[in-house]
């Protein structure tokens, strides 16, 4: 058999090399090829696709794409819905209302954004109205997202909200139901917890408000990132 039939298969010969990471065409710009595990190497790579992604229906209105805030090898990872108004407009996740309210309840505990915590969304661009984004468009972002966590390997994920808990573990049980409830997914600690924007509309700091059990709920966050760094 001639030697060119062989070299077909012959990945050092780069026929058969999977697309590279800083190959633009191939991976980020349809819906239809697959971000599978390890396509990124960094994230700021990462990063830079998503800024060119066409992956879905949102790509055309959004401003910026809204990739991250925080430490890359934060302990903590927390996982929002999806961009409003003023995080497409400045392109960082959680810088409006509901960022602030986050800020305070993560300084309660003496958590820093800049150090102990990574920020992203379920969808990196916005949902035109700040409507909840489609099962299409969760699909088409839920890649980015994956490798983001592998890559910062954080010790905690926390999941805000009901759009959060289903774009990651697929569950749809509410969210009073489960928030302050310890999950185990993809063998990552994660803790469903109240979205900021629920607690704003809910100013109560009564026994039993929601603020009052996000109150519970992060000192719960910070009691086992304290075990999990002293075990360490
Ligand atoms: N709400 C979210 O879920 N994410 C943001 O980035 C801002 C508001």
């Amino acid at each position: 058999m001639a030697d060119d039939q062989f070299s077909l298969f012959d990945a050092a010969a780069g026929a058969i090399a999977a697309p590279s990471s800083t190959d633009f065409d191939a991976i980020p710009t349809s819906k239809s090829i697959p971000i599978p595990p390890g396509t990124y190497d960094s994230l700021d790579t990462l990063a830079t696709h998503c800024r060119s992604c066409q992956r879905c229906e949102l790509a055309p209105s959004r401003t910026n794409v809204v990739v991250s805030r925080g430490s890359t090898t934060a302990p903590i990872f927390i996982i929002g819905e999806g961009p409003g108004q003023q995080e497409d407009e400045q392109g960082k996740p959680f810088v409006g209302k509901s960022g602030q309210l986050l800020e305070k309840i993560l300084a309660s505990v003496r958590l820093d954004t800049e150090k102990d915590v990574y920020i992203a969304n379920i969808v990196k661009c916005r949902p035109p109205g700040n409507r909840v984004p489609t099962a299409d468009e969760m699909a088409a972002c839920k890649g980015y997202l994956l490798e983001q966590i592998r890559l910062v390997d954080p010790k905690i994920i926390l999941l805000t909200g009901a759009t959060a808990v289903k774009g990651i573990t697929g569950e749809k049980t509410g969210i009073t139901k489960i928030r302050g409830q310890w999950r185990e997914w993809e063998g990552r600690l994660c803790m469903p917890i109240f979205h900021p924007a629920y607690l704003l509309r809910n100013p109560s700091r009564d026994k039993g408000s929601p603020k009052w059990l996000m109150w519970q709920d992060i000192q719960t966050v910070r009691t086992k990132l304290d075990e999990l760094l002293a075990a360490d």
